[in-house]
């Protein structure tokens, strides 16, 4: 008898087609963040802004000094770039000329201009869509079939030998370390003024304050005009501090927030534990614990960091889902939804929190000891 060979349900006709068509575009989506990459590089948010905010494609083709040889390929990336909303377009249908836009993704990628939330944003599109970290993504299969004892390496680690924002990665490539603390200030300062402004109450009446991983002591002083009665710490590692010039509003101490923390009122942490793995989140929410009074004193640890939930619907879902294998694939941090924070307050010995309020993929919360 011929051995049975497994079989597998067929689909209809408009599901294989629709099934082919769904793999294109899952096989081949890469190619928006290629695309994007491209116009950062070419500079075409900056140039439809210096264009006025809206441009046609002569417009562009003259404003980036295009070769002739390379003209007709331009309205293609566009059209990709339009297609995935990273471009706003009008007309195009014959008679019309198509004309591009800025919408609000393309602004925060236009260079050379200053306004209030303005965090240039081209870093990140650089780092994220970098060789470095495409190859680390591509070591994903290898990484999951390796055993190995002790703490995980990330498949960045494991490609590079090097971790992302530590020593190492200048020393795997000075200038992708740069972009990469670049990308990085800028993506943590983005929204700062959306949370400042919809938490006000979340710093009234507070006398002092510690910003744990604090960086440049940007957050802590836009606290401290906010709220000048607030006596500011920032607490970071001697590496950083030693570079901040002293500004008379703010402390600045160096040290290691897994050793010991500033005593102050309320403790901030804002976008520090999704970089580290839930032991050691544990480790650094102790040492919070330690330097807050009781909740009857007003002690609290703020923490302000992404809040994976599917409430927000499903681009904002998926944008957290993405950042969260950014982190699987690239350091040994992670994302957390409300469960996950919980236990890790739990496990470092707070008694209570509370969602202050959710802003963006961003959640608020206040913990109490
Ligand atoms: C992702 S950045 C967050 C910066 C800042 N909280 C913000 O939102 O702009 C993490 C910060 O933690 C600091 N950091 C990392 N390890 C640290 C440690 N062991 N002790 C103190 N700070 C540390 C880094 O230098 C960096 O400034």
């Amino acid at each position: 008898m011929a051995p049975q060979v497994p079989t597998i349900e067929v689909p209809t006709d408009a599901e294989l087609l629709q099934a082919q068509a769904d793999l294109w575009r899952h096989s081949l989506c890469y190619l928006v963040p290629m695309g994007l990459r491209c116009a950062v590089k070419l500079g075409i948010p900056t140039a439809i802004h210096n264009l006025g905010g809206v441009a046609s494609l002569p417009d562009l083709l003259t404003a980036l000094s295009i070769p002739a040889s390379k003209q007709p390929f331009l309205g293609r990336l566009m059209r990709v770039l339009v297609t995935s909303g990273v471009f706003a377009a009008a007309g195009g249908n014959g008679s019309e000329v198509e004309l591009f836009r800025l919408n609000p993704l393309s602004r925060t990628l236009v260079d050379g201009v200053v306004a209030d939330d303005h965090h240039i944003q081209t870093s990140f599109v650089l780092v994220t869509t970098s060789p470095h970290y495409m190859e680390a993504a591509l070591g994903l299969a290898e990484w999951f079939k390796k055993d190995v004892a002790g703490p995980v390496p990330s498949p960045f680690e494991d490609v590079h030998g090097a971790s992302l924002f530590h020593e190492s990665t200048a020393l795997l490539d000075e200038e992708f370390d740069a972009v990469a603390n670049d990308a990085l200030a800028a993506h943590d300062n983005q929204g700062m003024g959306a949370v400042m402004r919809a938490c006000h109450d979340l710093f009234k009446g507070l006398e002092s304050l510690t910003d744990c991983g604090g960086g440049d002591g940007t957050t802590a002083r836009a606290i401290t005009k906010a709220h000048p009665h607030i006596k500011c710490t920032v607490l970071d590692l001697p590496k950083v501090i030693d570079k901040v010039p002293s500004d008379g509003i703010v402390n600045y101490v160096a040290g290691d927030l897994f050793h010991s923390v500033p005593k102050s009122q309320a403790v901030l942490l804002k976008l520090v534990l999704h970089h580290w793995s839930d032991e050691d989140c544990v480790k650094i929410l102790s040492q919070c614990r330690n330097a807050i009074p009781s909740r009857e004193k007003g002690g609290k640890v703020i923490i302000i960091d992404i809040l994976v939930g599917p409430s927000l619907g499903p681009i904002m879902f998926e944008a957290q889902i993405l950042m969260d294998m950014a982190m699987l694939v690239n350091t040994r941090g992670r994302q957390r939804d409300e469960n996950d924070w919980r236990q890790l307050f739990m496990k470092a010995g707070f008694s209570d929190y509370k969602i202050v309020k959710k802003l963006g993929a961003r959640g608020v919360f206040e913990v109490y000891k």
